[in-house]
């Protein structure tokens, strides 16, 4: 079936009936992206209250970057674990990138330092030997929190019921922990968004499997069941929002892009140089294994699409996780044709306006260098 033409607003003609919640637009295969629609500025709810659950990792701090330098988010906190590094150095990173963009004050916690029930695995050759390439960063002055990382979001969450988007971009340990320990976790936060999972197209870590969802397979089990009992109990409750490498493999950075935003804010400039020297690294892995001298940049098109929903196109779909520990292990399976008769517990990106993400990425992360001067 052809695509319908976008209309003027983004709205495509002839659309079908397609619910559209809170600016996320889900619904028929053919609809097109949304470019456009979200570039209206934010009007009354005006600013989004973020936690951000990290392994810092190159891709996440450039989402901590982006947060920073987002206007509408107001990051509430930010929770750590291990995945593309050991979460010592997680949340050291994360610590010390919030103080590079000025951000000391944000409230950085750890939870579980190993997953569930598998052995802890880390990534130094995707991205360095402690998480952030070849940067290298002071030793952050502001304290760890002493509030476990679960306990936060599950108090945060109960603190502002249907206020809190939790935005998550490592393995999800601490929230797994999360809804065991609060059951009611998906209906306490506005929304729960994921980068997490390969849908339609091959997984980076086994032929079928994500990193994220890889590190913990039993965790991605256990929360999309949540959702899955929170929405059976209750279809108001909001589906979980997945960002797969069906989208977020769109969304690539190039030297060219550290050249603009070098450009904006000079060479001389601390955050500039951060994200050269992290991303070197992470160039030079996409040349080896990839075969392109650039970068997927999955982390910050998450975090750019939990504050402005309509970057994205999903699809609302049943998922869950195979955790049996064989060919297809941490696959994450969407029932696209209703086999299960399950309840849709997900919206699954589908499609994303990756320029004009890479576009407000350089746009934002330059303003921020040039304020933190040089
Ligand atoms: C995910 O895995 C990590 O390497 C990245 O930080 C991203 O969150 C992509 O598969
Ligand atoms: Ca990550």
């Amino acid at each position: 079936m052809p695509a319908p033409r976008a209309l003027p607003g983004g709205e495509p003609e002839g659309a079908v009936s397609d619910r559209e919640d809170d600016g996320v637009l889900v619904g028929g295969r053919d609809r097109v992206p949304l470019s456009g629609r979200d570039r209206v500025p934010l009007s009354g709810r005006d600013r989004v209250p973020l936690i951000l659950d990290v392994d810092t990792g190159i891709d996440d701090a450039l989402a901590l970057l982006y947060a920073c330098a987002s206007p509408e988010a107001d990051l509430v906190a930010v929770t750590c674990l291990s995945g593309n590094a050991v979460a010592r150095d997680v949340q050291r990173n994360t610590r010390a990138i919030l103080e590079l963009a000025g951000r000391g004050d944000v409230e950085v916690a750890v939870g579980r330092e190993v997953p569930l029930v598998r052995a802890l695995e880390i990534t130094p050759e995707t991205h360095g030997p402690h998480g952030i390439g070849y940067a290298d960063l002071p030793e952050p002055r502001a304290p760890l929190s002493t509030r476990f990382a679960p306990d936060l979001i599950v108090a945060e969450a109960r603190r502002r019921p249907g206020e809190i988007t939790l935005v998550t971009l490592g393995p999800l340990t601490n929230l797994a922990i999360a809804v065991l320990m609060e059951p009611r976790l998906p209906h306490l936060l506005r929304r729960w968004i994921a980068m997490g999972g390969a849908f339609r197209v091959p997984g980076n870590t086994t032929p079928t499997t994500e990193w994220n969802i890889h590190c913990d397979p039993e965790a991605a089990k256990m929360a999309l069941a949540a959702w899955q009992a929170a929405i059976v109990a209750d279809p108001g409750v909001p589906r979980a929002v997945l960002l797969g490498l069906d989208v977020t493999e769109r969304a690539r950075m190039w030297p060219e892009d550290v050249a603009a935003l070098a450009a904006r804010a000079g060479t001389d400039n601390p955050i500039v140089r951060f994200v050269d020297d992290a991303l070197r690294w992470y160039f030079e892995f996409h040349a080896r294994y990839d075969g392109f001298h650039g970068a997927f940049v999955h982390d910050p098109l998450v975090t750019a699409v939990a504050l402005d929903p309509g970057l994205a196109r999903l699809e609302s779909v049943a998922v869950d996780v195979d955790a049996s520990g064989g060919l297809a292990d941490g696959q994450t399976i969407a029932d696209w044709r209703g086999h299960w008769g399950r309840s849709p517990n997900a919206d699954v990106a589908v499609e994303v306006d990756s320029v004009e993400f890479l576009r407000r990425l350089v746009e934002r992360m330059g303003d921020l260098a040039a304020s933190r001067g040089g």
